[in-house]
């Protein structure tokens, strides 16, 4: 076990945990932060995307030891009261079904609009092509993406 301080949702945070740890259960099981999802546990899927200094990341392949010092956002940070336009817009289009892969959804679609705040059809569907939903929510998704860049 070691002590790792980490930056998260703009709080500090002490963890002590193996080295290894994937930051997946560092947030879910240390830290109470259970936004963020287990879906495949192999950087497959895509619900457990969190932000890594801004940039959309796996945090179930993420070992605890490569993120000290870098800010974390889990959906839980993203805003005071799920009111990010990317969040409003997932709500005014009814975007989720069962939900379970949305967090992860929202995470990346958020990362791909602060990098690209208007981005084509194609550029919508090669960023989020990774996130996986078994619902098959993807046209409501593309949708409140659309709504956010417009
Ligand atoms: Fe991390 Fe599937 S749980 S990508």
């Amino acid at each position: 076990m070691s002590v790792f301080n980490l930056t998260i949702n703009g709080e500090s945070k002490q963890v002590d945990v193996a080295p290894d740890t994937p930051m997946l259960w560092v947030l879910r099981d240390e830290l109470d932060l259970v936004g963020t999802k287990y879906g495949c546990g192999v950087a497959m899927c895509g619900a457990c995307t969190i932000h890594l200094d801004g940039n959309a990341v796996r945090s179930c392949q993420l070992p605890v030891s490569a993120v000290a010092g870098k800010p974390i956002t889990t959906i839980e940070g993203l805003s005071e009261n799920a009111d990010h336009p990317v969040q409003k817009a997932w709500l005014e289009i009814d975007v989720p079904q069962c939900g379970y892969c949305q967090a992860g959804q929202i995470m990346n679609a958020v990362a791909l609009l602060n990098e690209n705040p208007n981005p084509s059809d194609e550029e919508i569907k090669n960023a989020m092509t990774g996130n996986i939903c078994r619902c098959g929510t993807y046209i409501r998704i593309k949708q409140a993406i659309k709504k956010v860049a417009a």
